[in-house]
């Protein structure tokens, strides 16, 4: 068994292949003067573990050329973020369902799925071949835990992150919430935690995703007027689309987290290991 990855997925697909002590396959990316992209893989092994971030279009379609290239193998697909799984229901009319759209392209090339923290889990019944989710929430929990912080309290900033900031908080046996959304008036809108005090203590919150950051930085600021003494963000993958780590450094948070899911300098906690055990089961 080798492992192959797109550009954007090269460290952490570095790190699966340590885990699983084998090699990597080396693959020459390059464009087309048109900017088609092209790519070429090195010697391929008869079972191959494919990794690749959905970060953005040209990550999806390197992608797909890459299981195409691996024709030759038996291949296990590992996509540590897949991109569109926001757009998981038709909201409104008109809409397509891009979480379904994108997962029915992994039809040929591919035995199996395996994502991280996919935004909604019912997604996974779009793939054509078997697909499992894995959480990286206790490895998360795990480097709060290195942190040294004195009774945090982890948060999720709304009711749908409280699943994953409950098994982030399990790791620690730490406190854990939500953040509960209530508008004062047309303007004004107050966030705190739904039924735990954040006085006098530092506050974790924690998600699956930070795209523009809005939610937590807003959160952040309401967190320190009701006493917090720190404010961190951790989420699993760190999008940070549009100045998203300064706007949120900028809001006070004392330090932003991700995984290496997507690849970035703050990448504290790796997938590698949790994706290398769901490989081997
Ligand atoms: C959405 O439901 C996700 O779980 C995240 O909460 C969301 O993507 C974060 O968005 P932003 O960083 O733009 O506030």
């Amino acid at each position: 068994m080798k492992v192959i990855s797109t550009e954007k997925s090269q460290i952490l697909a570095a790190r699966i292949a340590t885990t699983l002590n084998t090699t990597m396959v080396d693959v020459k990316f390059s464009r087309f003067p048109d900017g088609e992209l092209y790519l070429e893989a090195g010697g391929l092994d008869d079972e191959t573990v494919i990794v690749g971030s959905v970060t953005d279009n040209d990550a999806l379609v390197q992608l797909l050329l890459l299981i195409d290239a691996c024709e030759v193998s038996q291949n296990h697909l590992v996509l540590p973020y897949m991109g569109y799984a926001r757009q998981d229901k038709r909201f409104r009319d008109g809409e397509p369902i891009s979480a379904r759209a994108i997962a029915g392209l992994f039809r040929n090339g591919v035995e199996d799925c395996i994502t991280v923290n996919i935004h909604e889990p019912a997604v996974l019944k779009y793939f054509p071949v078997p697909a499992t989710n894995i959480s990286l929430a206790g490895d998360m929990g795990a480097c709060i835990g290195t942190m040294g912080l004195s009774n945090p309290l982890i948060l999720g900033p709304d009711d749908g992150a409280l699943a994953f900031a409950q098994g982030v908080a399990a790791a620690g046996g730490w406190d854990c919430d939500h953040l509960e959304k209530t508008r004062l008036s047309g303007v004004e809108v107050k966030m705190a935690p739904k039924k735990l005090c954040a006085a006098s203590r530092p506050v974790v919150i924690v998600d699956d995703i930070i795209s523009t950051g809005g939610t937590i930085a807003t959160a952040a600021k309401m967190l320190y007027q009701q006493g917090a003494t720190d404010v961190y963000a951790g989420c699993v993958h760190g999008v940070l689309i549009g100045g998203a780590y300064v706007h949120l450094k900028a809001s006070g948070i004392r330090d932003v987290f991700c995984s290496d899911t997507i690849e970035r300098g703050c990448s504290r906690l790796s997938a590698a290991a949790s994706i290398a055990a769901a490989l081997r089961s």
